[in-house]
């Protein structure tokens, strides 16, 4: 049994290692972290929906209703949101009554009462970001759980949610007249500088079979926003040296499966939480790259064992429209 003393010792073991590094200079902090186990099964699955939030519009309730019962058949274990959680402009401030409308009174089911893991798009840097981080929106919801860049340990897996928005040279050189939230982000070298590192360090660490990041924005895409040349160049090359399965975005308002010759991972969009059907496309050099392409409203499932992980790609009626699987042997070495 520990005594008051060491028991006191341990709960201040992380402040003093804290104060620690930063007298020491190298307050690099780490990417926060929050551990999700698996069922006793060993298998963890979860819904991916994105570019969601319109108050019910565009198809947002019936994608809403169908990820319910897809996620009662599968028993999921929680959602993540690819982000642009509240158009047009995220949020006005922790009040906003648009968490209610385009959140809580849309993801009803039973099966949806689970947490939710959410990244920010370009549309809520828009508005108050501070909002969406705020303890006050999970003590409204409790499923409710965004962070700028953080990780899910679920053992059989680990999850790097990546705030990809400071990449984007555009929304600094040519904002379009819209006012970004760029608190705590600037300066955005040295954000970007210090995410990379703990992006690197993270999957280095990772002893989890599968490893998947999710961000908002594409990295390969068909769809009308193209490639993010900024993260092909600055974020692939350490998914790909640290062996990453699957890349999970949204940012395009559609489905899609690529696969690419030169790249082992899978880069999956989920980007059809509401408003889609843009009807313009910007296919790559190789269309065989494109698996599957959805311009139309829908959401993903990804279920995951020690051995295998299934994606699958659902329309607003809850059809299958596409799915993708893989193996790992159980007792290789990671
Ligand atoms: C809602 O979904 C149906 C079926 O895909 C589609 O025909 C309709 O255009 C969608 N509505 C909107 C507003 O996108």
């Amino acid at each position: 049994m520990a005594t008051p003393l060491t028991s006191s010792l341990a709960t201040l073991a992380p402040l003093i290692l804290a104060a620690i590094m930063m007298c020491s200079g190298l307050a690099h902090a780490e990417l926060e972290r929050f551990e999700h186990s698996p069922k006793p099964d060993n298998s963890l699955s979860f819904l991916v929906v994105g570019d969601w939030g319109r108050k019910g519009l565009y198809n947002q309730t019936e994608v809403a209703v169908q990820m319910g019962i897809i996620g009662e058949m599968m028993d999921i274990d929680f959602v993540a949101s690819t982000g642009d959680n509240f158009y047009d402009n995220g949020l006005t401030g922790v009040d906003d009554p648009a968490f209610d409308e385009s959140f809580s009174k849309i993801y009803t089911a039973p099966s949806l009462q689970k947490q939710w893991y959410n990244v920010l798009g370009n549309h809520d840097y828009r508005g108050d970001v501070e909002a969406q981080l705020s303890p006050i929106l999970r003590a409204l919801d409790s499923r409710w759980l965004c962070s700028r860049s953080f990780i899910v340990n679920a053992e059989i897996v680990d999850i790097l949610f990546v705030d990809t928005n400071p990449f984007v040279d555009e929304y600094f050189t040519k904002p379009g007249g819209y006012n970004y939230d760029w608190r705590a982000v600037l300066p955005r070298e040295k954000y970007l500088s210090n995410l990379l590192k703990d992006v690197d360090s993270a999957l280095k660490e990772s002893r989890a079979k599968w490893k998947i990041v999710v961000g908002h924005h594409t990295i390969k895409t068909a769809g009308i926003h193209g490639n993010t040349e900024e993260l092909v160049k600055q974020l692939l090359p350490i998914l790909e040296e640290n062996n990453v399965d699957l890349y999970i975005n949204g940012h395009d308002h559609c489905l899609e499966h690529i696969s690419t010759a030169d790249s082992p991972i899978q880069f999956l969009t989920s980007g059809g939480g509401s408003k889609a059907w843009r009807g313009v496309m910007k296919w790559p050099a190789n269309p065989d790259e494109v698996k599957f392409y959805y311009d139309g409203q829908g959401f993903m499932s990804v279920k995951i064992t020690p051995a295998q992980v299934d994606v699958a790609f659902y329309d607003v009626s809850g059809s299958v429209l596409h799915t993708w699987s893989r193996t790992k042997e159980i007792f290789s070495i990671v």
